[in-house]
Protein backbone atom coordinates (compact mmCIF):
# COMPACT_ATOMS: atom_id res chain seq x y z
CA UNK A 1 0.00 0.00 0.00
CA UNK A 2 1.09 3.36 -1.13
CA UNK A 3 1.72 5.81 1.99
CA UNK A 4 -0.35 9.30 1.56
CA UNK A 5 2.35 11.03 2.09
CA UNK A 6 4.83 9.35 -0.34
CA UNK A 7 6.86 11.45 -2.66
CA UNK A 8 4.79 9.82 -5.83
CA UNK A 9 1.67 10.23 -4.73
CA UNK A 10 2.27 13.94 -3.96
CA UNK A 11 3.57 14.70 -6.98
CA UNK A 12 0.63 12.65 -8.48
CA UNK A 13 -1.42 15.27 -6.14
CA UNK A 14 0.02 17.58 -8.77
CA UNK A 15 -0.23 15.89 -11.77
CA UNK A 16 -4.08 15.90 -11.09
CA UNK A 17 -4.67 19.13 -9.79
CA UNK A 18 -2.72 19.98 -13.57
CA UNK A 19 -5.00 18.21 -15.27
CA UNK A 20 -8.51 18.62 -13.37
CA UNK A 21 -7.39 22.53 -13.79
CA UNK A 22 -6.72 22.11 -17.82
CA UNK A 23 -10.15 20.02 -17.96
CA UNK A 24 -12.12 22.74 -15.78
CA UNK A 25 -11.00 25.28 -18.14
CA UNK A 26 -11.16 23.23 -21.57
CA UNK A 27 -14.55 21.66 -21.47
CA UNK A 28 -16.81 24.70 -20.70
CA UNK A 29 -14.64 26.40 -23.38
CA UNK A 30 -14.77 24.05 -26.13
CA UNK A 31 -19.16 23.98 -25.17
CA UNK A 32 -18.78 27.67 -26.30
CA UNK A 33 -16.36 27.64 -29.01
CA UNK A 34 -18.16 24.55 -30.50
CA UNK A 35 -14.55 23.70 -32.24
CA UNK A 36 -14.67 19.39 -32.37
CA UNK A 37 -11.92 17.32 -30.82
CA UNK A 38 -9.36 16.03 -33.12
CA UNK A 39 -6.02 16.44 -33.34
CA UNK A 40 -4.28 17.44 -30.34
CA UNK A 41 -7.20 18.14 -28.47
CA UNK A 42 -8.16 14.46 -28.65
CA UNK A 43 -4.91 13.13 -27.69
CA UNK A 44 -4.94 15.23 -24.34
CA UNK A 45 -8.86 14.40 -24.43
CA UNK A 46 -7.51 10.47 -23.94
CA UNK A 47 -4.80 11.92 -21.36
CA UNK A 48 -7.52 13.51 -18.81
CA UNK A 49 -9.40 9.85 -19.17
CA UNK A 50 -6.34 7.31 -18.56
CA UNK A 51 -4.99 9.86 -15.81
CA UNK A 52 -8.36 10.48 -13.83
CA UNK A 53 -8.79 6.51 -14.62
CA UNK A 54 -5.18 5.67 -13.32
CA UNK A 55 -6.35 8.09 -10.15
CA UNK A 56 -8.77 5.54 -9.59
CA UNK A 57 -6.65 2.71 -8.83
CA UNK A 58 -3.78 4.43 -7.17
CA UNK A 59 -6.96 5.53 -4.64
CA UNK A 60 -7.16 1.65 -4.20
CA UNK A 61 -3.85 1.58 -3.41
CA UNK A 62 -3.31 4.48 -1.62
CA UNK A 63 -3.47 3.85 2.51
CA UNK A 64 -5.82 6.28 4.10
CA UNK A 65 -5.94 8.42 7.64
CA UNK A 66 -9.19 8.14 9.36
CA UNK A 67 -9.36 10.01 13.21
CA UNK A 68 -5.54 10.56 12.74
CA UNK A 69 -4.27 6.87 11.93
CA UNK A 70 -3.64 5.48 9.68
CA UNK A 71 -5.09 2.42 7.78
CA UNK A 72 -3.48 0.32 5.23
CA UNK A 73 -5.90 -3.01 4.52
CA UNK A 74 -6.58 -3.06 1.32
CA UNK A 75 -10.17 -4.01 1.70
CA UNK A 76 -10.79 -1.10 4.63
CA UNK A 77 -9.17 1.13 2.28
CA UNK A 78 -11.34 -0.07 -1.15
CA UNK A 79 -14.60 0.18 1.11
CA UNK A 80 -14.07 3.61 2.09
CA UNK A 81 -13.07 4.52 -1.27
CA UNK A 82 -16.22 2.92 -2.63
CA UNK A 83 -18.43 4.35 -0.19
CA UNK A 84 -16.82 7.60 -0.72
CA UNK A 85 -15.76 9.24 -3.77
CA UNK A 86 -15.14 6.36 -6.29
CA UNK A 87 -19.03 7.10 -7.36
CA UNK A 88 -17.71 10.79 -8.54
CA UNK A 89 -14.07 9.52 -10.06
CA UNK A 90 -15.62 6.71 -12.08
CA UNK A 91 -18.53 9.55 -13.83
CA UNK A 92 -15.63 11.72 -14.68
CA UNK A 93 -13.38 9.19 -15.66
CA UNK A 94 -15.81 8.02 -18.43
CA UNK A 95 -16.00 9.62 -21.53
CA UNK A 96 -19.51 9.29 -22.31
CA UNK A 97 -19.09 11.98 -25.28
CA UNK A 98 -16.43 10.77 -26.65
CA UNK A 99 -18.18 6.82 -26.41
CA UNK A 100 -21.45 8.37 -27.97
CA UNK A 101 -19.92 10.22 -30.89
CA UNK A 102 -17.59 7.66 -31.93
CA UNK A 103 -19.90 4.87 -31.39
CA UNK A 104 -22.13 6.94 -34.45
CA UNK A 105 -18.86 6.00 -36.19
CA UNK A 106 -18.38 9.71 -37.94
CA UNK A 107 -15.74 12.27 -37.28
CA UNK A 108 -17.13 14.95 -34.80
CA UNK A 109 -16.83 17.45 -37.52
CA UNK A 110 -19.02 15.83 -39.92
CA UNK A 111 -21.63 15.00 -36.98
CA UNK A 112 -23.67 18.81 -37.38
CA UNK A 113 -24.94 17.12 -40.71
CA UNK A 114 -25.81 14.55 -39.19
CA UNK A 115 -27.85 15.12 -36.41
CA UNK A 116 -29.78 18.04 -35.34
CA UNK A 117 -27.70 20.58 -33.10
CA UNK A 118 -29.90 20.47 -29.92
CA UNK A 119 -29.14 16.42 -30.05
CA UNK A 120 -25.43 17.94 -31.06
CA UNK A 121 -25.09 20.03 -28.20
CA UNK A 122 -26.49 17.18 -25.28
CA UNK A 123 -23.82 15.18 -27.23
CA UNK A 124 -21.23 18.09 -26.33
CA UNK A 125 -22.76 18.48 -22.85
CA UNK A 126 -21.81 15.06 -21.69
CA UNK A 127 -18.03 16.34 -21.23
CA UNK A 128 -19.55 18.52 -18.23
CA UNK A 129 -19.49 15.68 -16.20
CA UNK A 130 -15.72 15.49 -16.47
CA UNK A 131 -16.14 18.83 -14.26
CA UNK A 132 -17.31 16.58 -11.16
CA UNK A 133 -13.62 16.06 -10.53
CA UNK A 134 -13.94 19.47 -9.68
CA UNK A 135 -14.74 18.60 -5.91
CA UNK A 136 -11.60 16.38 -5.92
CA UNK A 137 -9.95 19.27 -7.23
CA UNK A 138 -11.06 21.68 -3.52
CA UNK A 139 -9.49 19.08 -1.53
CA UNK A 140 -6.20 18.81 -3.30
CA UNK A 141 -5.28 22.06 -3.58
CA UNK A 142 -6.40 22.05 0.64
CA UNK A 143 -3.57 19.40 0.78
CA UNK A 144 -1.46 21.24 -1.15
CA UNK A 145 -1.70 24.40 0.74
CA UNK A 146 -0.53 22.10 3.96
CA UNK A 147 2.63 21.07 2.35
CA UNK A 148 4.61 24.62 3.16
CA UNK A 149 5.92 25.47 -0.39
CA UNK A 150 5.19 28.89 0.62
CA UNK A 151 4.17 31.36 2.84
CA UNK A 152 0.51 29.89 3.94
CA UNK A 153 -0.70 33.95 3.29
CA UNK A 154 0.99 33.61 -0.45
CA UNK A 155 -0.65 30.59 -1.15
CA UNK A 156 -4.14 31.51 0.54
CA UNK A 157 -3.46 34.41 -2.37
CA UNK A 158 -2.52 32.52 -4.96
CA UNK A 159 -5.68 29.68 -4.60
CA UNK A 160 -8.39 32.67 -4.20
CA UNK A 161 -7.11 34.46 -7.54
CA UNK A 162 -7.41 30.78 -8.93
CA UNK A 163 -10.60 29.74 -8.35
CA UNK A 164 -11.68 33.87 -9.17
CA UNK A 165 -10.31 33.23 -12.50
CA UNK A 166 -11.87 29.75 -12.91
CA UNK A 167 -14.96 31.31 -11.58
CA UNK A 168 -14.86 33.92 -14.32
CA UNK A 169 -14.15 31.74 -17.10
CA UNK A 170 -17.42 29.30 -16.42
CA UNK A 171 -19.57 32.30 -15.81
CA UNK A 172 -18.29 34.31 -18.63
CA UNK A 173 -18.67 30.51 -20.78
CA UNK A 174 -22.28 30.32 -19.34
CA UNK A 175 -23.44 33.66 -20.51
CA UNK A 176 -21.72 33.10 -24.40
CA UNK A 177 -23.38 29.47 -24.31
CA UNK A 178 -27.17 31.17 -23.83
CA UNK A 179 -26.60 33.92 -26.37
CA UNK A 180 -25.23 36.66 -24.04
CA UNK A 181 -22.48 37.93 -27.10
CA UNK A 182 -24.74 37.86 -30.34
CA UNK A 183 -22.80 39.93 -32.25
CA UNK A 184 -19.46 38.35 -32.13
CA UNK A 185 -17.75 38.22 -35.17
CA UNK A 186 -15.63 35.40 -34.02
CA UNK A 187 -15.64 32.74 -31.93
CA UNK A 188 -12.62 34.42 -29.51
CA UNK A 189 -13.82 37.62 -29.36
CA UNK A 190 -17.03 36.56 -28.38
CA UNK A 191 -15.47 34.53 -25.65
CA UNK A 192 -13.15 37.16 -24.41
CA UNK A 193 -16.18 39.92 -24.20
CA UNK A 194 -18.11 37.17 -22.61
CA UNK A 195 -15.68 36.81 -19.48
CA UNK A 196 -15.60 40.97 -19.97
CA UNK A 197 -19.33 40.54 -18.92
CA UNK A 198 -18.38 37.97 -16.33
CA UNK A 199 -16.22 40.08 -14.37
CA UNK A 200 -18.13 42.79 -14.51
CA UNK A 201 -21.09 41.36 -13.15
CA UNK A 202 -19.03 39.29 -10.46
CA UNK A 203 -16.87 42.11 -8.76
CA UNK A 204 -20.44 44.15 -8.74
CA UNK A 205 -19.06 46.95 -11.56
CA UNK A 206 -21.55 46.36 -13.82
CA UNK A 207 -21.09 49.17 -16.70
CA UNK A 208 -24.02 48.18 -18.33
CA UNK A 209 -22.38 47.69 -21.90
CA UNK A 210 -23.80 44.05 -22.63
CA UNK A 211 -27.50 43.52 -20.74
CA UNK A 212 -29.32 40.54 -20.85
CA UNK A 213 -32.23 40.84 -23.67
CA UNK A 214 -33.70 37.68 -23.01
CA UNK A 215 -35.58 36.02 -20.03
CA UNK A 216 -33.09 32.99 -19.79
CA UNK A 217 -30.32 36.18 -19.50
CA UNK A 218 -32.02 38.26 -17.32
CA UNK A 219 -31.95 34.85 -14.75
CA UNK A 220 -28.93 34.28 -15.73
CA UNK A 221 -27.63 37.80 -15.11
CA UNK A 222 -29.19 37.62 -11.67
CA UNK A 223 -27.71 34.54 -10.24
CA UNK A 224 -24.32 35.74 -11.66
CA UNK A 225 -24.65 39.35 -9.51
CA UNK A 226 -25.80 37.16 -6.17
CA UNK A 227 -22.96 34.45 -6.84
CA UNK A 228 -20.49 37.99 -6.97
CA UNK A 229 -22.36 39.68 -4.03
CA UNK A 230 -21.59 36.18 -2.15
CA UNK A 231 -17.88 35.82 -3.14
CA UNK A 232 -17.27 39.56 -1.67
CA UNK A 233 -19.17 37.93 1.38
CA UNK A 234 -16.68 35.26 1.59
CA UNK A 235 -13.49 37.50 0.57
CA UNK A 236 -14.44 40.16 3.59
CA UNK A 237 -15.18 37.39 6.19
CA UNK A 238 -12.08 35.31 5.34
CA UNK A 239 -9.86 38.77 5.97
CA UNK A 240 -11.77 39.49 9.01
CA UNK A 241 -11.21 35.78 10.16
CA UNK A 242 -7.61 36.13 9.40
CA UNK A 243 -7.36 39.46 11.05
CA UNK A 244 -9.21 38.51 14.13
CA UNK A 245 -7.61 35.44 14.71
CA UNK A 246 -10.93 34.19 15.86
CA UNK A 247 -9.42 30.39 15.88
CA UNK A 248 -6.78 30.89 18.87
CA UNK A 249 -5.86 27.05 19.05
CA UNK A 250 -5.69 26.94 15.14
CA UNK A 251 -3.39 30.47 15.33
CA UNK A 252 -1.43 28.89 17.81
CA UNK A 253 -0.87 25.97 16.09
CA UNK A 254 -0.28 27.51 12.79
CA UNK A 255 2.31 29.77 14.68
CA UNK A 256 4.27 27.05 15.81
CA UNK A 257 4.18 25.58 12.57
CA UNK A 258 5.98 28.49 11.20
CA UNK A 259 8.70 28.33 13.69
CA UNK A 260 8.84 24.64 12.93
CA UNK A 261 8.89 25.61 9.51
CA UNK A 262 11.44 28.13 10.07
CA UNK A 263 13.86 25.81 11.68
CA UNK A 264 13.67 23.08 9.54
CA UNK A 265 14.71 25.54 6.17
CA UNK A 266 17.31 26.88 8.78
CA UNK A 267 19.31 24.03 9.46
CA UNK A 268 18.83 22.01 5.98
CA UNK A 269 17.28 19.08 7.67
CA UNK A 270 16.91 16.30 5.03
CA UNK A 271 13.50 16.94 3.15
CA UNK A 272 12.22 13.01 3.98
CA UNK A 273 12.93 14.06 8.00
CA UNK A 274 11.29 17.51 7.32
CA UNK A 275 8.28 15.54 6.17
CA UNK A 276 7.90 13.42 9.10
CA UNK A 277 8.15 16.04 11.44
CA UNK A 278 5.51 18.09 9.97
CA UNK A 279 2.96 14.67 9.39
CA UNK A 280 3.86 14.23 13.46
CA UNK A 281 2.92 18.04 13.95
CA UNK A 282 -0.23 17.60 11.72
CA UNK A 283 -1.30 14.35 13.69
CA UNK A 284 -0.89 16.45 17.07
CA UNK A 285 -3.12 18.77 15.43
CA UNK A 286 -5.74 16.13 14.45
CA UNK A 287 -5.84 13.95 17.22
CA UNK A 288 -5.64 16.88 20.06
CA UNK A 289 -5.72 20.54 18.26
CA UNK A 290 -2.01 20.30 18.90
CA UNK A 291 -2.42 20.84 22.57
CA UNK A 292 0.63 18.86 24.58
CA UNK A 293 -0.98 17.04 27.38
CA UNK A 294 2.21 16.37 29.13
CA UNK A 295 3.01 20.71 29.49
CA UNK A 296 -0.45 21.39 30.29
CA UNK A 297 -0.55 18.71 33.17
CA UNK A 298 2.77 20.24 34.60
CA UNK A 299 1.00 23.30 35.26
CA UNK A 300 -1.97 22.15 37.31
CA UNK A 301 -1.27 21.24 41.30
CA UNK A 302 -0.97 17.74 42.24
CA UNK A 303 -5.04 16.97 43.31
CA UNK A 304 -6.16 18.52 39.94
CA UNK A 305 -3.15 17.05 37.92
CA UNK A 306 -4.53 13.26 39.18
CA UNK A 307 -7.74 13.99 38.17
CA UNK A 308 -7.09 15.61 34.78
CA UNK A 309 -4.65 12.59 34.28
CA UNK A 310 -7.58 10.24 35.12
CA UNK A 311 -10.16 11.43 33.10
CA UNK A 312 -7.42 11.33 30.08
CA UNK A 313 -6.74 8.64 30.83
CA UNK A 314 -9.68 6.65 31.59
CA UNK A 315 -10.05 4.75 28.06
CA UNK A 316 -6.47 3.77 27.89
CA UNK A 317 -6.53 1.81 31.14
CA UNK A 318 -10.28 0.90 30.35
CA UNK A 319 -9.18 -0.99 27.60
CA UNK A 320 -6.14 -2.49 29.35
CA UNK A 321 -7.10 -5.97 29.98
CA UNK A 322 -4.40 -6.35 32.33
CA UNK A 323 -5.74 -3.66 34.61
CA UNK A 324 -9.55 -5.32 34.53
CA UNK A 325 -10.57 -5.26 38.21
CA UNK A 326 -7.46 -3.89 39.62
CA UNK A 327 -7.47 -1.39 42.71
CA UNK A 328 -8.29 1.79 42.18
CA UNK A 329 -4.95 2.91 44.07
CA UNK A 330 -2.94 1.09 41.90
CA UNK A 331 -4.90 2.75 38.70
CA UNK A 332 -4.25 5.88 40.57
CA UNK A 333 -0.37 5.54 40.57
CA UNK A 334 0.06 4.22 36.65
CA UNK A 335 -1.85 7.41 36.13
CA UNK A 336 -0.13 9.86 37.60
CA UNK A 337 3.10 8.21 36.18
CA UNK A 338 2.29 7.75 32.41
CA UNK A 339 3.63 10.15 30.46
CA UNK A 340 2.28 10.72 26.90
CA UNK A 341 4.49 9.77 23.32
CA UNK A 342 3.65 9.97 20.16
CA UNK A 343 5.08 7.69 17.31
CA UNK A 344 4.83 8.73 13.74
CA UNK A 345 4.24 5.37 11.09
CA UNK A 346 7.96 3.47 11.08
CA UNK A 347 9.28 5.21 13.82
CA UNK A 348 10.99 2.81 16.39
CA UNK A 349 10.47 3.20 19.91
CA UNK A 350 13.63 0.72 20.65
CA UNK A 351 15.95 -1.33 19.00
CA UNK A 352 16.73 -5.13 19.94
CA UNK A 353 19.68 -5.31 22.68
CA UNK A 354 18.64 -1.50 24.21
CA UNK A 355 18.92 -0.89 27.82
CA UNK A 356 14.94 -0.93 29.20
CA UNK A 357 14.44 2.12 30.97
CA UNK A 358 10.40 2.33 30.66
CA UNK A 359 7.84 -0.01 29.60
CA UNK A 360 4.94 0.96 27.34
CA UNK A 361 1.17 1.30 27.15
CA UNK A 362 -0.76 1.69 23.74
CA UNK A 363 -3.78 4.13 24.26
CA UNK A 364 -4.08 4.08 19.79
CA UNK A 365 -2.31 2.52 17.19
CA UNK A 366 -0.50 -0.69 16.06
CA UNK A 367 3.07 -1.75 16.88
CA UNK A 368 5.18 -4.98 15.38
CA UNK A 369 7.15 -6.57 17.37
CA UNK A 370 10.31 -7.96 15.19
CA UNK A 371 13.23 -9.96 16.53
CA UNK A 372 16.73 -10.23 16.53
CA UNK A 373 16.91 -10.22 12.57
CA UNK A 374 14.14 -8.26 12.41
CA UNK A 375 11.70 -11.01 11.66
CA UNK A 376 8.02 -10.52 12.63
CA UNK A 377 7.07 -11.33 16.10
CA UNK A 378 3.93 -10.36 17.14
CA UNK A 379 1.51 -6.85 16.40
CA UNK A 380 0.12 -5.23 19.08
CA UNK A 381 -2.20 -2.71 19.92
CA UNK A 382 -5.09 -0.67 21.58
CA UNK A 383 -5.20 -1.87 25.18
CA UNK A 384 -1.81 -3.91 25.24
CA UNK A 385 1.82 -3.20 26.59
CA UNK A 386 5.20 -3.69 26.03
CA UNK A 387 8.79 -3.52 26.93
CA UNK A 388 7.81 -5.48 30.38
CA UNK A 389 10.86 -7.95 29.53
CA UNK A 390 13.62 -6.01 30.25
CA UNK A 391 12.47 -4.31 33.17
CA UNK A 392 11.49 -7.47 34.71
CA UNK A 393 14.31 -9.36 34.12
CA UNK A 394 17.23 -7.05 34.25
CA UNK A 395 17.98 -8.26 30.41
CA UNK A 396 18.51 -5.69 27.17
CA UNK A 397 15.62 -5.49 25.02
CA UNK A 398 14.85 -8.57 23.34
CA UNK A 399 13.00 -7.64 20.29
CA UNK A 400 12.82 -4.55 18.33
CA UNK A 401 9.66 -2.17 18.42
CA UNK A 402 8.19 -0.19 15.85
CA UNK A 403 5.17 1.63 14.85
CA UNK A 404 3.31 0.77 12.02
CA UNK A 405 0.43 3.78 12.42
CA UNK A 406 0.34 6.96 14.19
CA UNK A 407 0.73 5.64 17.68
CA UNK A 408 -0.27 7.24 21.28
CA UNK A 409 1.65 5.71 23.74
CA UNK A 410 2.14 5.97 27.41
CA UNK A 411 5.34 5.23 28.93
CA UNK A 412 6.28 4.12 32.82
CA UNK A 413 9.27 4.61 33.83
CA UNK A 414 11.56 1.68 35.82
CA UNK A 415 11.52 3.35 39.11
CA UNK A 416 7.43 3.83 39.25
CA UNK A 417 7.04 0.00 37.44
CA UNK A 418 9.01 -1.62 40.12
CA UNK A 419 7.69 -0.05 43.39
CA UNK A 420 4.04 -0.81 42.12
CA UNK A 421 5.14 -4.26 41.29
CA UNK A 422 6.29 -4.76 45.14
CA UNK A 423 3.20 -2.96 46.01
CA UNK A 424 0.64 -4.74 44.09
CA UNK A 425 2.02 -8.18 44.13
CA UNK A 426 -1.07 -9.96 41.97
CA UNK A 427 -0.45 -6.95 39.50
CA UNK A 428 3.35 -8.15 39.74
CA UNK A 429 2.45 -11.60 39.21
CA UNK A 430 -0.10 -11.57 36.07
CA UNK A 431 2.94 -9.12 34.54
CA UNK A 432 5.22 -11.60 35.30
CA UNK A 433 3.77 -14.43 33.89
CA UNK A 434 2.85 -12.41 30.72
CA UNK A 435 6.60 -11.74 30.36
CA UNK A 436 7.82 -15.21 31.09
CA UNK A 437 5.28 -16.37 28.12
CA UNK A 438 6.77 -13.43 25.54
CA UNK A 439 10.62 -14.35 26.79
CA UNK A 440 10.23 -17.77 26.12
CA UNK A 441 7.98 -17.11 22.65
CA UNK A 442 11.12 -14.38 21.69
CA UNK A 443 13.47 -17.00 22.13
CA UNK A 444 11.60 -19.56 20.41
CA UNK A 445 11.71 -17.68 17.33
CA UNK A 446 15.35 -16.55 17.16
P1 LIG B 1 11.44 -6.06 26.12
O1 LIG B 1 12.36 -7.25 26.05
O2 LIG B 1 11.65 -5.10 27.19
O3 LIG B 1 11.49 -5.33 24.68
C1 LIG B 1 10.91 -5.98 23.56
C2 LIG B 1 9.48 -6.25 23.90
O4 LIG B 1 8.73 -6.91 22.90
C3 LIG B 1 9.41 -7.22 25.07
O5 LIG B 1 9.90 -6.58 26.20
C4 LIG B 1 7.96 -7.60 25.05
O6 LIG B 1 7.17 -6.65 25.70
C5 LIG B 1 7.66 -7.58 23.57
N1 LIG B 1 7.62 -8.95 23.06
C6 LIG B 1 8.63 -9.81 22.93
N2 LIG B 1 8.19 -10.98 22.43
C7 LIG B 1 6.87 -10.88 22.28
C8 LIG B 1 5.85 -11.76 21.81
N3 LIG B 1 6.10 -13.00 21.42
N4 LIG B 1 4.57 -11.27 21.78
C9 LIG B 1 4.31 -10.03 22.17
N5 LIG B 1 5.23 -9.18 22.61
C10 LIG B 1 6.50 -9.57 22.67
Amino acid sequence: MLHPSHSFRQTWELILILVTTYASVEVPLRLVMGYPAEGWILYLDFMVITIFGVDIIINFRTAIIVDGRLVSDPRTVAIKYLRGWFLIDFLAAVPFDLILIHSIGQPEADLARLISPTLLRALRMLRLIRLLRLVRLAQLLHRLGHRDLLNPAIMRLIFFGFWVSLIGHWVGCGWVAIGGIPDAPDPVTGYVRGIYWAFTTLTTVGYGDITPQTIHQTVYAIITMIVGAGMYGYIIGNVAHLLANIDVAKAHFRQKMENVNAFLRYRHIPAELQERIRNYYNYLWESRLGYDEFSFLKDLPRSLQMEVALSLNKDILERMPILKGAPAGLVREIVLNLSPQVFTPGDTIFHYGDPGREMYMISQGTVEVLGKSREHIATLSDGQFFGEVALLFHAPRNATVKAIDYCDIYSLDRQTFEEILNRYPQFASSVREMAENRKGKARSEQ
